[in-house]
């Protein structure tokens, strides 16, 4: 069975513009379908890690990405953003759908963790479905805040259909 992607996940991975040698870091993968979409755009010397601290995450992550994981290409963990370790400055994109750790609470130390692991000019993209109109502002202030106080250049990014929104840093 083909697994479809949403179609949420194709607009934010195309706006993210990946290219076949990105180091990407997913955080929060979920059933996998942005990781899927993702792998299929690295070749050569391009690489995924895809992290989610929820075991059900994980498995089916790995389950849907067998031939990414298979390939060499991807690499899935189950583990909270905040333990994360992986080499310093090695990344040039970071992804993450849905994921609200970044507007709910203070992420400092973990917005933190990502600049020092991403490449000068790489990126952290933080996307958002607005399925729920009266959370987007909230949503925008809070995230593009963190991201600012953490060292990043940050802009904003939307679609009316379908209903997303980016917060971009740039390193
Ligand atoms: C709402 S789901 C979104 C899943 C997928 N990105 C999507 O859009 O379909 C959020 C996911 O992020 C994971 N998550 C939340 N906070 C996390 C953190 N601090 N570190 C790793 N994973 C996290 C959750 O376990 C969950 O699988």
């Amino acid at each position: 069975m083909v697994n479809k992607i949403p179609s949420r996940i194709r607009w934010a991975v195309d706006f993210m513009d990946v290219q076949p040698n990105d180091h990407v870091l997913e955080i929060g993968c979920g059933n996998g379908a942005a990781a899927d979409l993702i792998c299929r755009r690295l070749e050569g010397k391009g690489k995924m890690f895809a992290i989610d601290r929820s075991e059900a995450g994980v498995d089916r992550t790995k389950a849907r990405c067998a031939a990414h994981i298979e390939a060499g290409k991807l690499t899935v963990r189950q583990i909270d953003l905040a333990t994360l370790r992986v080499p310093v400055k090695r990344l040039t994109k970071v992804f993450a759908f849905d994921v609200n750790l970044f507007w709910v609470r203070d992420a400092a130390e973990e917005i933190a963790l990502l600049h020092e692991r991403l490449m000068p000019g790489g990126s952290v993209n933080l996307f958002f479905d607005t399925t729920r109109p009266e959370q987007v502002s909230d949503i925008l202030a809070k995230a593009s805040e963190q991201l600012r106080d953490g060292g990043f250049r940050v802009y904003i990014v939307d679609s009316k259909m379908p209903p997303v929104i980016g917060i971009i840093g740039r390193r």
